[in-house]
């Protein structure tokens, strides 16, 4: 089969397209033909093993698993022993540790959701790492069960942030997307009450308050974002970027180590592959409730390209692969 093999760390030039033997699936597991792959944030972490801690788990002179992707839709192709949730010729979507650019992975049968009819492979495939990011700062930050909560989105327009302007709406917030001044419309036409446009304003300089931030951009030192949370206002820190060999390792410390200071207002969040949260977004895509962003689609073969493109533009949502 095909697949988008890195043999190294490096830039996009590491990257082959080129035949690997087709995965076996293992007892529990299930064999995914691919139809759609997203790109995200960490496959460029993958990519460059940067921020350098990352190779601690990644495998620290090259990669341990050489094939990119984590975020998956298709339909089951095989299943492995032991398997009866799923069938051949299912329609499903995953969260996978890494090889998902490829024509098949091979994905445990817990980590599969269902594919509602309505809903494309391309739209399917999005929901993984950032539609399950979005969805688990939202209830991180109790926005699911407190309607009509003031929630600010720091980095409103890229992959997470399109969802978590349209969830906070679901779940009966006003919202407020920080994003460029490119991307406001498009923010506002997800459901924004209002924009705030960081390239001509700062926000840490207005008086609005905010009974929840989720800050997907790390644009600013956590002081000055404390003082825009109301008296009981809630912080999310869903990493940034951050320095070449510790990444966003700093900030997030320093909320762990000051959170019990303020009450657990300052939170950090670690989004977790969760079955259930793929099922739980399908459905609200396939009720018409969320509308996933594909800023592009791109054949699997120009997989370094279209990340070339993620790394040197800011996203519009999603970018995602077709196979
Ligand atoms: N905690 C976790 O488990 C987890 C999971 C997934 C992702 N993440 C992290 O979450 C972050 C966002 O991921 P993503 O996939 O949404 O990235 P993305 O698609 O690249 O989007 C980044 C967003 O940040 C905005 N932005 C850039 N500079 C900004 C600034 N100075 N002020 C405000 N916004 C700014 C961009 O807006 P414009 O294009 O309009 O400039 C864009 O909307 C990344 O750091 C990623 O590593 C964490």
């Amino acid at each position: 089969m095909k697949a988008i093999v890195q043999d190294t760390y490096g830039s996009t030039d590491v990257l082959r397209y080129t035949d690997v033997e087709r995965p076996d699936p293992g007892a529990g597991e299930v064999l995914v033909r691919v139809r759609a792959a997203a790109l995200n944030h960490g496959d460029r972490v993958d990519l460059h093993g940067i921020p350098a801690i990352a190779r601690l788990v990644l495998g620290v002179r090259r990669p341990r698993v050489p094939i990119l992707g984590r975020a998956v839709a298709g339909t089951v192709e095989r299943i492995g022993a032991n398997v009866t949730a799923w069938r051949p010729g299912d329609e499903v979507l995953a969260e996978t540790v890494k090889r998902a650019f490829a024509e098949y992975v091979a994905v445990p049968a817990t980590a599969l959701a269902a594919k509602p009819e309505t809903v494309t492979f391309e739209q399917a495939a999005t929901l993984p790492v950032s539609g399950t990011t979005a969805l688990q700062a939202m209830r991180l930050a109790g926005v699911d069960t407190t309607p009509g909560r003031s929630v600010l989105i720091n980095g409103a327009s890229g992959g997470v942030g399109t969802f978590a302007v349209q969830l906070a709406k679901v779940y009966g917030a006003h919202v407020t997307g920080v994003c460029s001044t490119r991307n406001a419309e498009h923010v506002r036409a997800l459901g924004a009450d209002r924009i705030v446009d960081y390239t001509r304003e700062d926000l840490t300089r207005g008086t609005g308050r905010f009974d929840v931030i989720v800050d997907l951009a790390g644009s600013h030192p956590l002081g000055e974002m404390r003082r825009l949370l109301t008296p009981d206002g809630v912080y999310v820190a869903s990493s940034g970027t951050g320095g070449p060999l510790l990444g966003p390792l700093p900030r997030l410390l320093a909320i762990v180590v000051t959170a019990p200071l303020r009450g657990g207002r300052l939170r950090t969040l670690t989004a977790r592959p969760n079955a259930a949260d793929l099922a739980t977004l399908a459905g609200l895509v396939a009720a018409g409730r969320l509308t996933p962003v594909v800023e592009r689609t791109r054949p699997l073969s120009e997989t370094a390209d279209a990340l070339r493109v993620l790394e040197t533009e800011h996203a519009r949502g999603k970018t995602v692969l077709t196979v």
